[in-house]
């Protein structure tokens, strides 16, 4: 079966992927690419890698009916357009934080409120490795913030396995790539002021605490680092649990998590080079890395976790979700491997 689908805010980085993702992917076919700004263009003359697409930007104010839309839009822009995305889409998936979270009281406080309450309590976070059991069948999906992916990857199988329950200090240091900010990064992605950096950006109160929080039940002493890499956010978590953990079972614990995820490995120890995750190994993919080393000196669990924020941090995620959302195997349209070697992501 094929799917009719739409990407608006297609001129943006993460609607770049999304278009060479759903472009390739067996069933999807896309029928729109909005931008206000490249109205007419091709979409090569924004994303050159995908020059060889036949279709060309219209705006995002004559919407197609379609089967799935994809809103790759800046914070604020789908709560206030959900009701004319939901007329002209079966299922919506939205990459902003407009959804993401369950109430309005928690959109007052990381954010500045949120213009369509109601919709809420309908949405689904997309993160499949968290939530699979409610997406088929859901009309409006939240794909997940790229930092807190990140994150909620590497600390979830210790929930899983009981090494934490939600009480115990945790401390997570962020670094991402310049396309997190999007195509409008501003000056301080520009290459002459991003070039060498490792900049503390966020040193507290990220509002992805907020996502992390509402999963886990834990808060998190969250710092992000804006460092010198196109893509990719690795997550190092220094997590201090109540009794000494051994490694046979934190493999276990991962194992138990991740065994059967078809985008998740476990990489922790072992020879060669790249001895545990590093964005650049899964750098253009949807897979995430997770991996940890245990400090028994100071009874403390180092655990390390690296996606592409673009990929397994919006838009892979948000196409595996509308794939288990519709009911398409899972992994359509995902599967490939990275480059090796390859040069900073
Ligand atoms: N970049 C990442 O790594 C990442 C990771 C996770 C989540 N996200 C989230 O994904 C969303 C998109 O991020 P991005 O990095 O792709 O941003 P981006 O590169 O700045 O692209 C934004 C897109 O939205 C369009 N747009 C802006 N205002 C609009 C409006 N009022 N109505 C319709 N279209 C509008 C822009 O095109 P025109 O102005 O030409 O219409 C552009 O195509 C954001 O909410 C971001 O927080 C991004």
């Amino acid at each position: 079966m094929t799917y009719t689908a739409s990407v608006v805010g297609g001129s943006g980085f993460t609607g770049g992927e999304l278009l060479r993702l759903l472009d390739g992917h067996p069933e999807f076919e896309v029928v729109q690419a909005t931008s206000r700004s490249y109205e007419r263009k091709t979409v090569g003359h924004q994303h050159p890698n995908l020059r060889g697409m036949d279709l060309r930007f219209s705006s995002p104010e004559d919407l197609e009916s379609v089967d799935a839309l994809f809103a790759a839009t800046p914070h604020g822009v789908s709560m206030e357009r959900i009701d004319d995305f939901s007329d002209a889409a079966d299922t919506v998936v939205d990459l902003s934080a407009d959804f993401r979270l369950d109430t309005e009281e928690q959109y007052d406080e990381w954010y500045d409120g949120h213009a369509c309450p109601e919709y809420l309590e309908k949405s689904e976070y997309a993160l499949p490795e968290l939530n699979r059991e409610n997406l088929p069948g859901a009309d409006l999906v939240a794909s997940g913030g790229c930092n807190a992916t990140a994150t909620l990857l590497g600390l979830k199988p210790l929930f899983d396995a009981g090494v934490l329950a939600g009480d115990e200090q945790v401390v997570v240091d962020v670094k991402v790539g310049s396309s997190e900010g999007g195509a409008g990064g501003g000056a301080a992605s520009s290459h002459p002021e991003r070039s060498g950096i490792v900049r503390p950006y966020a040193p507290t109160s990220h509002r992805h605490e907020a996502e992390i929080e509402q999963f886990l039940g834990l808060s998190v002493s969250f710092t992000v680092h804006a460092v010198d890499m196109v893509r990719g956010a690795s997550a190092t978590c220094h997590v201090f649990p109540d009794s000494p953990v051994e490694k046979k079972d934190m493999w276990g614990a991962y194992r138990d998590s991740y065994g059967d995820e078809p985008f998740m490995r476990t990489v922790a120890g072992g020879g060669g080079v790249y001895r545990y995750p590093e964005p650049k190994a899964v750098a253009g993919t949807n897979y995430g890395e997770v991996g940890f080393e245990i400090d028994p000196k100071n009874r403390r669990l180092v655990v390390f976790s690296a996606i592409d924020n673009m990929m397994k941090g919006s838009a892979g995620q948000a196409v595996h979700a509308a794939n288990v959302a519709l009911g398409i195997e899972e992994t359509a349209g995902l599967e490939f491997q990275g480059l090796h070697p390859v040069g900073a992501p």
